[in-house]
């Protein structure tokens, strides 16, 4: 298969890839399969932070859903949170989930255990490890501390899931960073104190648009940690040029739960087809360069899980985001999610097509059932 058009290869070029579902070959001139002479073909977003739901929270959102969702929205690779029912922190779990979505995902994936006393996980095809606020006082945290795996690392103190929602104070997310130690991804920052920390003790990180852009005014922008104020949210826009990601969380809830008085309705912000139309707008605002945003949504988080992804290479994934620059509104279309806060919000890059595995995910239109693939198997056939 070939595909035609203009190519980001660190820079824009008129050109064609071969590829089956790797990359094989970059040449000037071809007979195209796939034509885009309006588009910008980028290396296929990933987002590294999706809670996929599925299993028992299949009522919130399902393997398909979500990830149909994330193809419309230029999502190549998602990795999945483990706080799902049941939880996903054992052996037989793990494999359990990685089954689930070898059925239904139409992106390639991840996924992460959650913290573990099951020595058995580490030797599993994982993403990495999930830590959040309440692992860091489980003695197994310890273990999973000396694992060489990636730990992705939710900054808050356990002490923030037990006080008043105005407790969760920033010193809580900061202190965090101090409980943990190896090879980290301290994600959805919410301050640019907290990504200068990290950086400092040898972490990467992210954040999420919504801790950029939104105001906390009811359920539908609960979101932990949560949104910081105003100031606080201006100097995080440093985090464009200096964090590694932007990634979704992508948490879906029904608009019951959504609906449930603020102190007891369920925290989280469906996004996942949000970032990349909203990362390139920047780029098209001229506020990113194109070298950057790339970088934010494909190549920086490629490197920091470690897959042969995010970058128009030679034996790399033949996963493509096609985008063009036009305005539109924002909204969900294959998500069970149907209302977020990001609707109606004004964007000038769409998504054209998403390529996964050398096969087109979404045309612009709809989707389709392709198979995604584990990304962390590395027992699999090149
Ligand atoms: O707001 C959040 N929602 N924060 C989390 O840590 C979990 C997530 C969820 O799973 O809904
Ligand atoms: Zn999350």
């Amino acid at each position: 298969m070939w595909i035609k058009g203009k190519l980001y290869l660190g820079e824009v070029v008129e050109g064609c890839v071969e590829f089956d579902r790797k990359i094989k070959s970059i040449k000037k001139e071809c007979k195209p399969d796939l034509y885009y002479p309006d588009s910008i073909i980028l290396p296929g977003s990933i987002d590294m932070h999706v809670h996929v739901r599925g299993m028992q929270l299949s009522y919130k959102e399902t393997v398909a859903t979500a990830t149909s969702e994330a193809a419309y929205g230029g999502v190549t690779v998602v990795v999945d949170m483990p706080n799902t029912q049941p939880y996903i922190n054992t052996h037989e779990r793990v494999l359990e989930r990685i089954r689930e979505f070898e059925n239904f995902s139409r992106t390639d994936f991840g996924v992460y255990s959650g913290v573990t006393s099951d020595a058995r996980v580490d030797g599993d095809p994982i993403a990495g490890y999930k830590v959040f606020p309440e692992d860091l006082e489980k003695p197994e945290l310890e273990m999973v501390l000396s694992s060489n795996k990636l730990k992705v690392l939710h900054p808050e103190l356990p002490i923030s899931n037990k006080v008043l929602r105005e407790s969760r104070l920033l010193w809580q997310e900061i202190a965090s960073l101090y409980l943990v130690r190896g090879k980290v991804h301290v994600t959805h920052t919410t301050s640019l104190e907290t990504i200068r920390l990290a950086k400092s003790l040898g972490f990467t990180t992210d954040v999420t648009p919504h801790h950029l852009l939104l105001e906390e005014r009811d359920c539908t922008t609960k979101v932990n940690p949560p949104l910081r104020d105003k100031t606080e949210r201006n100097k995080l826009l440093r985090a464009l040029f200096e964090a590694d990601a932007v990634v979704s969380d992508h948490a879906p809830h029904t608009a019951k739960e959504k609906e449930l008085p603020f102190e007891i309705c369920p925290p989280g912000i469906a996004g996942v087809s949000f970032v990349t139309p909203f990362v390139y707008t920047l780029f098209k605002k001229g506020v990113l360069s194109l070298e950057r945003t790339v970088e934010l949504v494909s190549k920086n988080q490629a490197k920091i899980l470690g897959i042969k992804a995010g970058e128009i290479k030679e034996g790399y994934v033949a996963n493509f985001t096609v985008i063009s620059f036009n305005t539109w509104r924002y909204s969900t279309k294959f998500s069970k999610v149907t209302q977020t806060p990001f609707d109606g919000y004004p964007l000038e890059a769409k998504v054209t097509a998403t390529i996964v595995e050398g096969k087109v995910a979404y045309d612009g239109e709809s989707v389709y059932p392709i198979r995604g693939m584990n990304l962390f198997d590395k027992t699999e056939k090149p």
